[in-house]
């Protein structure tokens, strides 16, 4: 089993960018506490951030040929934005699950709308950072019945 975890933009910022939205757990911090699980679970384990759209799609795309079998994903602000990187996730037809750190919902209103929360397989936010690790959870459990 392979599953990948993509980092959207501002996501390499974790620890120092709105401490009181995001926390203060870096990226660093979550992709370790990730590849812990995985480790124990004996499931592969990929990560990826960028600020770019594009490259976002790129990965997503070479997630196929990888054979990657469930995308985690955090989209960040692209979350809001971006047909594109929908059209990618549903073009490879990965399973995935959207996670964000903060709940989109009980922020500013161009934040309520995701442009993947209905085509995705679940969808995490307001956790922190524990939603990833709860994401990782429920997809090996999918993947592993
Ligand atoms: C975010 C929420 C988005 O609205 C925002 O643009 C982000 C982070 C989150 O994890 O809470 O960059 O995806």
């Amino acid at each position: 089993i392979s599953i990948l975890v993509i980092q959207g933009p501002n996501l390499n910022l974790l620890g120092t960018r709105e401490p009181e939205v995001y926390g203060k757990t870096t990226m660093q911090d979550i992709h370790t506490k990730l590849e812990a699980i995985a480790k124990s679970e004996s499931v592969g384990l990929t990560t990826f951030q960028s600020n770019h759209e594009g490259e976002l799609i790129d990965r997503v795309q070479k997630a196929k040929q990888d054979g990657i079998d469930f995308i985690i994903i955090n989209p960040g602000a692209f979350t809001h934005t971006s047909v594109a990187l929908r059209d990618a996730l549903a073009g490879v037809a990965i399973p995935f699950t959207e996670v964000h750190l903060s709940n989109i919902h009980q922020r500013e209103e161009f934040r309520k709308h995701s442009y993947l929360s209905d085509i995705a397989t679940g969808v995490i936010c307001g956790l922190g950072p524990i939603g990833y690790e709860l994401a990782l959870q429920a997809a090996i459990a999918r993947l592993n019945p």
